[in-house]
């Protein structure tokens, strides 16, 4: 009998405690941007999506922020709006035709790649692919 509660107790403490392992990662999420449509060609344009962050145990939903460009490829190029500094804002800047980081002075070409400040490396890019004149991204 104390094998039967023993077993009846562990089996939801071990699923709730492997929980986090067992979920689909990140990389396996792909998440709609809209209409590819909608983005113009040779300006990049940021657009706000909504992922789930897990740290640990706790799970949340955050609002990130990737930039679209699109040029004559068939599938735009997509960076993470997220300075791999210290993961501030980053925005275009069409005067200057680069990505500028207001928190401590990185700047990047149109391509992602520093060319100025103290990011460690270029901006991050996300996979992406349009299905059905949808974009769609994944984290990775
Ligand atoms: S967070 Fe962007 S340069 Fe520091």
């Amino acid at each position: 009998m104390t094998t039967v509660i023993s077993v009846a107790t562990s089996v939801p403490v071990l699923g709730y405690l492997l929980s986090p392992l067992r979920r689909p990662g990140r990389e396996d999420a792909w998440i709609s941007l809209g209409p590819l449509s909608l983005v113009p060609d040779g300006r990049p344009v940021e657009v706000p999506y909504l992922t789930e962050v897990v740290d640990g145990w706790i799970r949340e939903t955050v609002v990130r922020r990737a930039i679209v460009l699109r040029s004559d490829s068939d599938v735009p190029t997509v960076f993470s709006g997220t300075c791999p500094h210290l993961n501030c804002n980053v925005r275009w800047v069409d005067q200057e035709g680069r990505f500028v980081c207001p928190c401590h002075g990185g700047v990047f070409d149109r391509d992602g790649r520093v060319v100025a400040g103290p990011p460690p490396r270029g901006l991050d890019r996300l996979d992406a692919r349009v299905e059905n004149g949808v974009l769609l991204v994944r984290e990775v």
